[in-house]
């Protein structure tokens, strides 16, 4: 019987990394995370020792440096683990004939004007050094691998690590008001479900030999500010929590914060859907599902 196909994950220790290694993978696939305890993608050795290793068919990078916020005053950081990174993975993919799968975001655009979701072929603008390294990677993953997809996505959440929901949950249950940026137009994208797409893309890239290379789009289909995603979130929230709660839309000055983001960065889908028959659903249910679960935790946390 023949070996399953190894599917290396990179950054397996994060948001998106988890939901990945949570998927069933299809039959004749075996799915192997790596944190970064366990490999450095910033380390040539260690990505080439994990690579003799395994002897991965595909290889799919979720590891980043994430915190927006950081990266302004960490920028060589954030251009190590989000450009020279990515490069080293896919010069050994490359090596080793390996598809490589590299997740960007939609902060690679300025936001600027905007008013139709951003196709593949609109020109980056980066307005943070986040941004600006991750583009960087984008770059040097095209002239490195020819075998990529560069699936940029936007707003991820999810219930296994950190980020505007459980945010806004902890300030719901504990303040009588809050505020939150209208200024802030994208497309919430569950990483459940963007984990799951990556998955089945990776058994296709890998069923076809031959793929579409390039850069493509895939976030949840709804266009909000943040404004209106706090108030999807509260729908949720109140129905245990039962209190009254102000939640104020107010510009992104009122909080000045280190990186500036952009005002629209909604990204077209289209491209992905045409190619490969992918798109992600209405993400309502698994907001529910993710503020009920953080919900039982906090409650029982306080237990
Ligand atoms: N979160 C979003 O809203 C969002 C939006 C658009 C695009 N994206 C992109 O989606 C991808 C996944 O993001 P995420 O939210 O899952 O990020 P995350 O939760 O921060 O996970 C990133 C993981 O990468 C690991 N990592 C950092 N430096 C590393 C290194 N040198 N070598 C190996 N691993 C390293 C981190 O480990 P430590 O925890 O130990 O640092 C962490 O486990 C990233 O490419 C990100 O740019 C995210």
């Amino acid at each position: 019987m023949a070996a399953d196909a190894k599917i290396l994950v990179f950054g397996a220790g994060g948001m998106l990394g988890q939901e990945l290694l949570s998927v069933t993978p299809p039959p004749g696939m075996e799915l192997i995370g790596l944190s970064r305890t366990q490999a450095d993608i910033t380390s040539s050795r260690q990505v080439g020792r994990v690579m003799a290793e395994h002897q991965p068919a595909l290889v799919i990078n979720s590891a980043a440096f994430s915190n927006v916020d950081g990266a302004e005053s960490q920028p060589q950081a954030a251009m190590a683990v989000n450009a020279q990174g990515p490069e080293i993975l896919a010069k050994a993919c490359a090596q080793a004939g390996a598809p490589f799968i590299h997740i960007s975001t939609d902060y690679v655009f300025g936001g600027s004007g905007q008013t139709r979701p951003y196709l593949e072929s609109d020109p980056p603008a980066p307005l943070s050094h986040y941004g600006l390294s991750k583009l960087k990677g984008e770059e040097l993953v095209r002239s490195a691998c020819p075998q990529h997809l560069i699936v940029r996505t936007s707003w991820l959440f999810g219930a296994l690590a950190r980020n505007f929901i459980h945010i806004m949950l902890e300030l719901m249950r504990t303040r009588p008001a809050i505020k939150v940026v209208e200024d802030q137009v994208g497309c919430p994208t569950p990483a459940r479900e963007l984990a799951q797409a990556l998955v089945t893309l990776a058994s296709m890239v890998l069923e076809l030999g031959d793929a579409a290379w390039g850069t493509y789009h895939l976030s949840g289909p709804l266009i909000i500010n943040r404004y209106q995603f706090a108030q999807m979130i509260w729908a949720e929230a109140n129905k245990s929590l039962d209190k009254d709660l102000t939640i104020e839309p107010v510009g992104s000055e009122a909080f000045a914060a280190p990186a500036e983001r952009p005002a629209y960065s909604a990204l077209d889908c289209t491209k992905i859907k045409q190619r490969f028959g992918l798109a992600l659903a209405d993400w309502q249910p698994e907001l529910a599902r993710i503020v009920s679960f953080l919900q039982e935790s906090e409650m029982h946390a306080r237990v």
